[in-house]
This record gives C-alpha cells, sequence and structure tokens, in this order.
C-alpha cells in the first residue's frame, strides 16, 4: 500500500507539465489543473450536516494532492429540494460550524474548495421532504395514475424566491469560508429543468420559449454573483442532455456565453440526465470510450472564451495532461478515480501513474449494497470509512499467512496481511495474477478491468509477499509453511447440470473460455448455443458474436430478466446491445435438456425443440469452491473463507471481504497498549 509520504509532492512535474501548472481564476489561484469532481457521499447527517467522516473523507483527497475539491451537491431548500436522507443542506446558519471545519481541513490541506449548490427539483425525494411534495418549473402527474402529482410547478412567486434560496446558500458558503461555488445546472435538476424543454412546461416570466427557459438560470447567477462578491463562481451543465427533445450540444454553445455573460466564470462541462436511459451519460459504464467527453468541453470553451473543466471517463495523467496541452480544457476533474484512489494527483505528479490505483468505471460505487448507505469503491475498501483505525504494521509481525487464490479477494488479502506484518505467502493455480477478473474483463467492452488485474499483480510482485504461482495448493503445502492463519479465496467450481450428453465434445464452460484457458475453435458463421441468461451468458453471447458466430441465447427466465445482477447502467448498454445485434437470437423461459450428434434440445413448457450447434455453452453460474477448509479446520489452523470461495459476487464483495477480514485479524493480534487506568 502507498503512503501519501511516499509519493510527496514535488515541485512541477517533469512527467505532465501542464496538469501540475498552477491556474488563477477570479482572484483565486489553484495549485495544479486537477479538480475533485462533486460526488455525493451520503456521509452527510440527517439534518443536513458534515460529519467528521465526510471531513476525514475529502481531507484524505486533499492531501493526495489535488488542487480543488468540489464538495458534493448541498441543497439550497431542504424542505422541498433534498434527493436523500444524507445529503448536505446548507440554508440557514445551523450546519455553518461543520462546513467551516470542512473549509479550514482542506485549506490546511493545500487544496481550495467550492461547494457545489443545488435543488432536485421533481427529483427531490418525496420520503425525505416535510411535504411529501416535489417542486419544478411545471406540474407532473404519474404515468401510471395520472391524477397522481408528483411534482408541482412553482409559482412565479414561488420561482423568485427559490433564486433568492440560491443566493442565500452562496452567502452562507462564503460565511463558511468557501473558496466559490458551483452552481449544480447539469444532469435533470431544477437548473435544468427550468433550462431544458423537456422539464419547463410554462408561459409566463420563467418560460414559454428558449429565451424565458433561461431567465430561472440567468437569475440564479446574479444572485448568487452578488452574494460571492470578488470569489469565482462555476456553472455545471450537460453540454448535452442526451434525450429526444433535450438540449443538444449545439444547443449549449449559445446557451453557454449567456450564463458567462450573467456572472459565470468557468464551466464544468459535464453530460447526460441523472434519471433515465441519459444516465449512462453521467456516469458512464466501462465500456464508454475514454474521455469521449472532453471534445465537449473544447467546443464550449471556444464558444464562451472562460476556462472549463473537463470531466467523465477521464482516468490516466497522460489524457488529462493532453486535453490541457491541446486547448480542450484548463482543469480536469475526476469522480471515481478519486474513490479509488485518493493519491491519484500525487502520484501523477512524482511520474509514477503505475502506481495508480486504476478506476475501471465498475459502477460498484453507485449499486445498492445491503446495510451500507455511504459511498465505496470495489477496489478501495478505505473510501468512506475514512475515520476506520490503520491496520497496524507490527500486528502480524513474527506470524505467518497463507492465502490461497490471486483473484481480486486473495491478492487484496495477501497485499493487507502482508502490510500488517505477516509473512505471507499466496499460492495460485494459474501464472499470474486476477482470477475471476479476467472472465469478467474479456467480454467486448470490459477491458478496463485488466487494469485492475494488472495492478494487483505489479503489487505483488513489488511487494514481499511469497508468491507461490503455477502451482495448485495442497494440504500438504499449506501444513508445510505451519501457517497461523489461512485465507481461502480459490474462487468457484462449475456446477454440474441435468444435461444428458455433457460429455458431448461441443460443450464448453462458458468461464474457461472467458479465463482464456479453452479455444471457442469456431469460425464465423458458426453457430453456437449459450446457455444461462445471467451476466456471464449475456457476456458470452456477446463475445461470440464479436467474433461471428451466430449465437441462440437460452435463458431458462424471461428475457426482461437477462444480466440482472449486472451493474443496472452496464445492464442497460448491454441489453440495448444484445437486442441490437442480429447474430444474436434469445430463447428465453427454455432448458436445455440433451446434447448430442450436433443438436442441442431445448425443452419450454411442454414443447421440445432441437436445434442445430457446433458449440454449447455452459454458463448457468457457479458455486464456491470447497476444497481445503474442513481439512485446515481439522488440523486447528485459523482459516477465514473470502471472496467467491465464500459467496459469489461482484470484485467489489471480494476485496471488502478480504480488508474486513484483516482488519478482524489485525484487531485481534493488535498489542493492548495505552491503558490509563
Ligand atoms: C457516487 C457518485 C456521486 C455523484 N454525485 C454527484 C453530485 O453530487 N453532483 C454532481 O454534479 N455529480 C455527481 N456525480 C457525477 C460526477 O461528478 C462525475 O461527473 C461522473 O462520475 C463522471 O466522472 P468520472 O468518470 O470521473 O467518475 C456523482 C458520481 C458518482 C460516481
Ligand atoms: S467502484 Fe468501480 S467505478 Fe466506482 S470508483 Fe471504484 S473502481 Fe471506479
Amino acid at each position: 500500500m502507498t503512503s501519501v509520504a511516499s509519493v510527496a509532492p514535488q515541485s512541477g512535474s517533469a512527467a505532465y507539465p501542464h496538469l501540475f501548472t498552477p491556474l488563477a481564476l477570479r482572484g483565486i489561484t489553484l495549485r495544479n489543473r486537477l479538480v475533485m469532481a462533486p460526488m455525493s457521499t451520503e456521509l452527510g447527517g440527517l439534518e443536513g450536516e458534515v460529519t467528521p467522516a465526510m471531513i476525514a473523507f475529502y481531507r484524505e483527497r486533499a492531501l493526495g494532492g489535488m488542487g480543488l475539491i468540489v464538495v458534493e451537491y448541498t441543497c439550497v431548500d431542504p424542505d422541498t429540494g433534498r434527493a436523500h436522507a444524507y445529503q448536505l443542506t446548507l440554508d440557514d446558519r445551523r450546519n455553518l460550524e461543520g462546513h467551516r471545519r470542512l473549509v479550514s481541513t482542506i485549506h490546511e490541506a493545500g487544496a481550495k474548495i467550492f461547494m457545489q449548490i443545488q435543488h432536485g427539483g421533481q427529483y427531490a425525494n418525496p420520503k425525505v421532504l416535510p411535504g411529501g411534495m416535489p417542486v419544478g418549473p411545471s406540474d407532473i402527474f404519474s404515468k401510471r395514475d395520472p391524477l397522481k402529482m408528483t411534482c408541482r410547478g412553482l409559482t412565479s412567486d414561488e420561482a423568485a424566491a427559490m433564486v433568492a434560496s440560491f443566493g442565500n446558500t452562496a452567502a452562507l458558503a462564503v460565511e463558511a469560508g468557501y473558496d466559490g461555488v458551483e452552481l449544480h445546472g447539469a444532469h435533470g435538476y431544477l437548473l435544468t429543468q427550468f433550462l431544458s424543454p423537456l422539464g419547463n412546461k410554462r408561459d409566463d416570466a420563467w418560460g414559454g420559449d428558449a429565451e424565458r427557459r433561461l431567465a430561472f438560470p440567468l437569475a440564479v447567477i446574479r444572485a448568487v454573483r452578488t452574494a460571492l462578491g470578488d470569489r469565482p463562481l462555476v456553472y455545471r451543465l450537460s453540454a448535452d442532455e442526451f434525450r429526444t427533445g433535450g438540449l443538444t450540444i449545439d444547443d449549449m454553445e449559445t446557451i453557454a456565453p449567456r450564463l458567462v455573460e450573467a456572472g459565470v466564470d468557468a464551466l464544468h462541462v459535464s453530460t447526460g440526465w441523472g434519471v433515465g436511459p441519459a444516465f449512462e451519460k453521467v456516469v458512464e459504464p466501462m465500456s464508454t470510450q475514454e474521455g469521449w467527453r472532453i471534445p465537449y468541453a473544447a467546443r464550449l470553451r471556444r464558444a464562451t472564451g472562460v476556462p472549463v473543466i473537463a470531466v467523465g471517463q477521464i482516468r490516466w495523467p497522460e489524457m488529462a495532461e493532453q486535453a490541457i496541452a491541446d486547448g480542450d480544457a484548463d482543469l480536469v476533474a475526476l469522480g471515481r478515480p478519486m474513490l479509488t484512489d485518493p493519491l491519484w494527483a500525487s502520484k501523477a505528479r512524482a511520474g509514477r501513474r503505475d502506481l495508480i490505483r486504476p478506476c475501471t468505471s465498475c459502477n460498484w460505487c453507485i449499486s445498492p449494497h445491503p446495510g451500507r448507505v455511504q459511498v465505496g469503491c470495489a477496489e478501495n475498501p478505505r473510501t468512506g470509512t475514512e475515520l476506520d483505525p490503520p491496520i497496524l504494521a507490527d500486528t502480524g509481525r513474527g506470524r505467518r499467512a497463507v492465502v490461497v487464490g490471486a483473484g481480486p479477494g486473495g491478492a487484496s488479502a495477501a497485499l493487507l496481511l502482508r502490510q500488517a506484518g505477516f509473512e505471507t505467502h499466496i499460492f495460485e493455480t494459474r501464472a499470474f495474477t486476477g482470477g475471476g477478473i479476467i472472465a469478467s474483463a474479456t467480454p467486448p467492452g470490459k477491458n478496463k478491468l485488466f487494469w485492475y488485474s494488472n495492478y494487483l499483480g505489479d503489487r505483488l510482485a513489488e511487494s514481499t509477499v511469497i508468491r507461490h504461482f503455477d502451482q495448485r495448493a495442497t494440504l500438504g503445502d499449506i501444513l508445510a509453511l505451519g501457517p497461523d492463519v489461512v485465507f481461502l479465496a480459490a474462487g468457484t467450481q462449475r456446477i454440474d447440470l441435468p444435461i444428458d450428453g455433457l460429455d458431448d465434445p461441443i460443450v464448453m464452460d462458458a468461464y474457461d473460455l472467458l479465463m482464456r484457458e479453452r479455444d471457442l475453435g469456431l469460425v464465423e458463421g458458426d453457430h453456437a448455443v449459450v446457455y444461462g441468461g445471467g451476466e456471464t451468458g449475456c457476456e458470452t453471447a456477446e463475445f461470440c458474436a464479436h467474433h461471428g458466430i451466430r449465437v441462440t441465447l437460452v435463458s431458462r427466465s424471461p428475457a426482461e430478466k437477462l444480466a440482472r445482477s449486472a451493474d443496472w447502467v452496464y445492464r442497460m448498454g448491454l441489453l440495448r446491445r444484445l437486442h441490437d445485434n442480429p447474430l444474436i437470437t434469445v430463447a428465453d423461459n427454455a432448458h436445455v435438456v440433451a446434447v448430442s450428434d450436433g443438436k442441442v434440445r431445448l425443452q419450454s413448457g411442454d414443447t421440445m425443440t432441437e436445434i442445430a450447434a457446433d458449440r454449447l455453452l455452459l454458463a448457468q453460474g457457479r458455486r464456491s469452491a470447497d476444497a481445503l477448509f474442513e481439512d485446515l479446520t481439522r488440523a486447528g489452523i485459523a482459516v477465514s473463507v473470502i471472496g467467491d470461495n465464500r459467496e459469489v459476487g461482484r470484485i467489489g464483495d471480494a476485496v471488502h471481504m478480504a480488508y474486513r477480514a484483516v482488519q478482524a485479524l489485525s484487531a485481534q493480534f493488535a498489542p493492548i497498549t495505552g491503558l490509563a487506568c
């Protein structure tokens, strides 16, 4: 694990000179061009207050070298605009003290700090609003029940009062010491709802045509400008809403200069709409091309002449450097990479991009996790838990740990055990690190996952963990090492299915194919049957079609349940691609019952059909591997079973399990010190 100290910022950066050049913005100077994008952490308190956990979260990112921290969306009117129970609010002085502490902490860490101010409009959460009714530019009724109002249109006076609420929050932000404010005019919230023809159906001073739809955002900018005095104001907008009938980049090229005329100092160029399919343009899935939004920032930079912040799928310092060197952007914001690696900026500045823990855009961070509300990252279990006691370096000293399996759980456990001071051995049947990550990374559009398996491999290689690769761990091997503790992270094994003819030569385990341990052995135009409508089955179908193979994807469930456990943003794109791919046919509500002589027999209800196939790929899910646990326990060794070896899940689940297990072990072995009485 890399500490802040070990990549301490040097002055300037030979590797990325543009990225580490300061920038002056209306009276303040940012130490570099790196901005932490606003991200709702759900670390706030139920009264909308800043908490110590939140301060610790932002502090690590500021210490990590970012030039500017934009604090997550903060609601200007909690009675009507709050998005969730833990959202920050700042509408009077009651929450001011927490903000002051947050600001001074970030300043001490050398960064500047802006507050993003927001109102959810129609997307406020009725469950956390005292009146239970969101407000927006126009009345909205439920699609299912046309008599049920889901959002009440503001009266003209209320719209004017709402403008004042934005100004009030900006004034309080100044009082708290913030260096500036970012207006959240993107992603479909209140400011966007007034601006966009999709949200604003009024016919008065606040709407009716393009000019009047601008009235609310312009009034808010003026109010906030006045409140800010000589501090900078950034406006975050969606350069393209990516919705039919919504605002496009062409519209924004004429709108953005008007925002600037009204008092905006810089633009933060996001895209998309926070609810519905255009969400994949807000927080993109991993299949999206890196840096795809930079040209939007460049166009608005040219259209307005003010500094712009580029954001979205910028993962490596070279791309950030290039965007600035080419004059496409003045600043680069990192969202998810700040969850993955708070030290991103320091590592880049030190010319050590190889040490950056890579964000793969797996979107574990925006998926629900039972029992956890706060922000997290699949690869970085400390994210959102920065107040956790650190894993102490000497708790394992003089003790030996053995880890079986170098997938994400096993590799993370080995690195953490070493960090805790254990002499650590890791066994892996394959010659490389990654385990199940390889199968997940192989389908089209998922190669960013290889960044993570490579990262883990590199960290292991440079550590003093003793690697026994290309070697299946036997009980004898493990006992011979005399371990104090064993971590089993041996992954999964195939579930045998009640299918006649499973030994037929056309049968192959989809997992082996995706693990690159078997060749598909087909040529363009051949036909494969993929059995399994889960994420692996759908991805195997896409993988085959990508190689020109015709595919019948057989699912026991209805088609609308395909890939149901996949991250929902990624799933939207996956289902769309499956549907649009002429090489893929879905046979749902069907079972494969037999295979022989190049034919696969399907049963759907009482109907039997037979289809010719060159390959039958089984993707019916896998179960936890069950080797070694009992033997080791019987031998009296403490065993921790983690990752898919315990419960089949996503990469993040395995990594977090490893962290919790090592934390618990570390606490168990920690020396008892500091007894005061
Ligand atoms: C967990 C999470 C919370 C977010 N919350 C906000 C927010 O409060 N305000 C906002 O404007 N954008 C929010 N975003 C969007 C990010 O600021 C950023 O634009 C987006 O993640 C794309 O950038 P990235 O690819 O660097 O992550 C959020 C994104 C994530 C992942
Ligand atoms: S969970 Fe995945 S997408 Fe989210 S920050 Fe971590 S690596 Fe990136």
